[in-house]
């Protein structure tokens, strides 16, 4: 402890001594503007359900324990100290902690709301200082939290003395920094094994930086033969009451998943079965497989109702009978590629895509600042992680540097590896396979969802099926990192003179990556020149990232797969009162990310693209109260070669814009945009689209669509809304997390 007390006040000394200025915040932009979340209740707006009946869905139940739980604070039960050795790496020491925490026996915990109990094993506390870590730290068991004492870093805030706790990322080669991951052995944390491995990060942005090659590819399997297919009818986005042919197999409680299978009809419907790539390259066309597009939603079944003998097909579920479904648009208009069939067949290649928001020509202001201030940046010593924490010992750039580049490409197929199961037929596209006979012993009903669809179904485009599942590898939960300021290395000679001075891509890139989990956390967190930030990759789910800051990130910014700051690529995800500075992409999903996931009061600045749903048909995300220098739902076009419709059932709600935003539906469904702040339009490349349902805020509405339907959905009472703004608004977090070890049980 006064060990820790000294090395602080030698550091502090090291900085001033080093700077010429004085530390001052990089940023002094409000983080965090909104001072009351639930507060007052106003209920949810009613806004009526498009031609096909498809509505706005609950997105409510997100984020750790659907969302109006607080986080845990869970006790102490290793105290690990900084070294006082600066050349020491302390990996090894920080992940035998985690790992010996993670062999301790459960034991309950009763939350602050007074009525969830959990089960947890204990935090290891890392005191005061600096710790520094070669290599990946994996936590991959229940109940198991990595929590510092404060996450200011050595340029903190304001008015704050000390360091708090600061982890160091000092492997200078590729990898991401801390994992989350139930499917992970805390071995493949060691430089040895990430450099060794060259597959052991496959992706970054889009491929979702999940460990692919080193995990199972199925880890979860069907519990009946056969999927039970959905009732031969339209089945509207938003249901939380879906019709069945069988009901047998399900009980309240039943773990599920719900798919919905691509047919070429949809590719066609939605203009992605063949599309025009981009001009000027070679002739040629783009096209989504419907193999790749076979949705799976993680759902649970809250009561199963059987089918009165005369109901012979789903009523209404709304108050109003729904129309009949539309008839499918016109067919894309022919394409001018001779070469069809090869090209369609030809493996996509990423492709170097110009910036598509080049920050002179849409607003110079962003772009002076940035250089000022990367100047300023490299001009502080203090700014200088090589510098501050005395790597000089270590060598400089790695000789051999990452090879997969290949792999960043957006064209991997992600996500369907994860959910794939031992019966699927990965060759053929199932949802035109012709449909089994209906078993003459089913009885028909309907299963009441704990959360909507995100998606329409329905016999013509996309059918729907749904079984009850098990996990092979058990998915832990209640795992949290909070409270920490990481940093990485980087090299400070690689630059790019233009425009941005510090282009290192050899060192850490994602902070944080949570996968194969639910009810998990990242807490309080503040991230510094890594080059992205932090990820909930595709298996992740029931995730809440809160109070997060992920600031200055080192990369190119013109090329794709970096800087994605807060990317959602699972199920059920938060982002709350996060701040991200310098991104690519800082508030954003991934191809075929499947909601609801929500993004809700927090801010991006000076980022060099755009935020929103990106890529290859996303569902079901809320942008609430949301500002980023640029937001669109839209048609994408050829961009990251064929990142087409990004999706549908978005919902932007209060957000805000520096420059000019899109936003569009695609055909067959509905993109909602409430009461934008900012101007409208296309701010480079435009692709053929209708306008989104655009809805004028009037004063009636809740400031915020997540907590209105938060507080709704538990009971909608001004009570309610105390209770929620206690546990999980501002007011919830002002006692959250906990400052030191104040907590600590033996
Ligand atoms: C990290 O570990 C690798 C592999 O052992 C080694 O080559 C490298 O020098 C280490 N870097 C630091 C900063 O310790
Ligand atoms: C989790 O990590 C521990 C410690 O490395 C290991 O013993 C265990 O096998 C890991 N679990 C999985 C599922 O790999
Ligand atoms: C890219 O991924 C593929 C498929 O996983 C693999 O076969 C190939 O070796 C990888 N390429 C590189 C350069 O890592």
């Amino acid at each position: 402890m006064k060990l820790a007390k000294n090395l602080i006040s030698i550091l502090f000394l090291l900085w001033t001594v080093k700077s010429q200025a004085p530390p001052q915040r990089a940023q002094s932009v409000a983080k965090h503007r909104i001072q009351v979340q639930a507060l007052p209740y106003i209920p949810p707006p009613s806004i009526s359900p498009d031609e096909k009946g498809n509505q706005i869905p609950d997105f409510s139940n997100v984020g750790y324990r659907e969302g109006a739980v607080p986080l845990p604070v869970v006790p102490v039960k290793i105290i690990l100290e900084p070294s006082t050795d600066h050349t020491v790496d302390d990996r090894q020491r920080i992940q035998d902690a985690i790992d010996k925490v993670g062999q301790l026996p459960m034991s309950p915990l009763l939350l602050r709301d007074g009525k969830t109990k959990i089960q947890v094993r204990g935090a290891v506390l890392l005191k005061a200082g600096v710790y520094r870590v070669n290599g990946t730290l994996i936590l991959n068991q229940s109940g198991v939290v990595l929590r510092g004492e404060g996450n200011h870093g050595p340029d903190g805030p304001d008015g704050v003395e000390g360091v708090g706790t600061v982890i160091v990322a000092t492997g200078k080669y590729v990898h991401d920094f801390i994992y989350i991951n139930g499917l992970l052995n805390s071995k493949q944390g060691t430089p040895e094994s990430i450099l060794s491995n060259r597959n052991y990060r496959d992706g970054g942005g889009e491929s979702g930086g999940s460990i692919k090659d080193l995990r199972p590819k199925n880890y979860y399997r069907r519990k009946i033969k056969r999927a039970i297919p959905l009732a031969d009818e339209y089945i509207p986005s938003g249901s939380l009451r879906i019709p069945v042919k069988d009901i047998t197999n399900f009980q309240p409680g039943t773990e599920i998943i719900v798919e919905r299978l691509a047919k070429q009809a949809w590719m066609d419907m939605i203009g992605m079965g063949r599309f025009a790539a981009q001009p000027g390259t070679f002739p040629t066309t783009l096209s989504w497989e419907t193999i790749q597009f076979n949705f799976r939603y993680f759902r649970k079944v809250t009561r199963v109702e059987k089918m009165l003998s005369d109901q012979s097909s789903n009523p209404p579920q709304t108050s109003n009978p729904l129309p009949p479904p539309s008839p499918p648009s016109p067919p894309p208009p022919p394409l001018t590629s001779p070469n069809l069939g090869d090209t369609s067949k030809a493996p996509l290649r990423r492709r170097r895509v110009p910036n598509l928001l080049p920050l002179v020509e849409s607003n110079s202001e962003p772009r002076i600042q940035q250089t000022r201030h990367r100047r300023r940046l490299s001009r502080r010593g203090l700014f200088d992680p090589d510098g501050f924490f005395d790597t000089s010992s270590l060598p400089a750039r790695e000789s051999t540097p990452y090879s997969g580049d290949d792999n960043w490409s957006d064209n991997i197929p992600d996500g369907d590896n994860d959910f794939a199961d031992d019966d699927d037929e990965e060759d053929m596209p199932r949802g035109d396979r012709p449909s089994e006979p209906d078993d003459p012993a089913w009885v028909p009903g309907y299963l009441h969802l704990n959360i909507p669809t995100v998606m329409d179904m329905d016999p013509t485009y996309g059918p729907g099926e749904v079984f009850p599942f098990e996990y092979k590898i058990a998915i832990p939960s209640d795992i949290g990192v909070e409270n920490i300021a990481l940093y990485s290395v980087f090299d400070r000679t690689v630059t790019n003179s233009e425009s941005n001075p510090l282009e290192d891509e050899n060192h850490a890139w994602f902070a944080v990556v949570v996968d194969h989990c639910e009810n998990c956390w990242v807490a309080d967190v503040r991230t510094r020149y890594f080059v992205s930030g932090i990820n909930l990759a595709p298996a992740s789910k029931h995730v809440t990232v809160q109070d997060c800051e992920i600031t200055e990130p080192i990369s190119t910014a013109r090329d794709g797969g970096r800087r994605y700051m807060y990317l959602i690529k699972g199920q059920m995800g938060l982002v709350k009162r996060c701040f991200a500075s310098d991104a690519r992409h800082d508030f954003i999903t991934g191809a075929k990310t499947r909601g609801p996931n929500v993004f809700v009061d927090s801010t991006g600045i000076r980022a060099n693209n755009d935020a929103g749903p990106h890529n290859r048909w996303s569902m079901g995300t809320l942008y609430d109260n949301i500002h980023s220098r640029n937001l669109n739902v839209r048609n994408r076009g050829w961009i990251g070669a064929g990142q087409g419709w990004c999706g549908v059932n978005h919902v932007i709600y209060r957000c805000s814009t520096d420059v000019k935003s899109r936003f569009q539906s695609p055909p067959g469904g509905s993109n909602w945009v409430i009461g934008f702040e900012g101007a409208l339009g296309d701010q480079m490349f435009e692709f053929e689209g209708r306008d989104a349902t655009m809805i004028d805020i009037d004063s009636s509405m809740p400031r915020s669509l997540y907590w209105a339907q938060l507080v709704k959905r538990l009971g909608g009472t001004e009570a309610i809304a105390v209770d929620v703004e206690g546990w999980v608004g501002v007011a919830g977090k002002n006692k959250y997390p906990p400052k030191g070890s104040v907590t600590t049980t033996s």
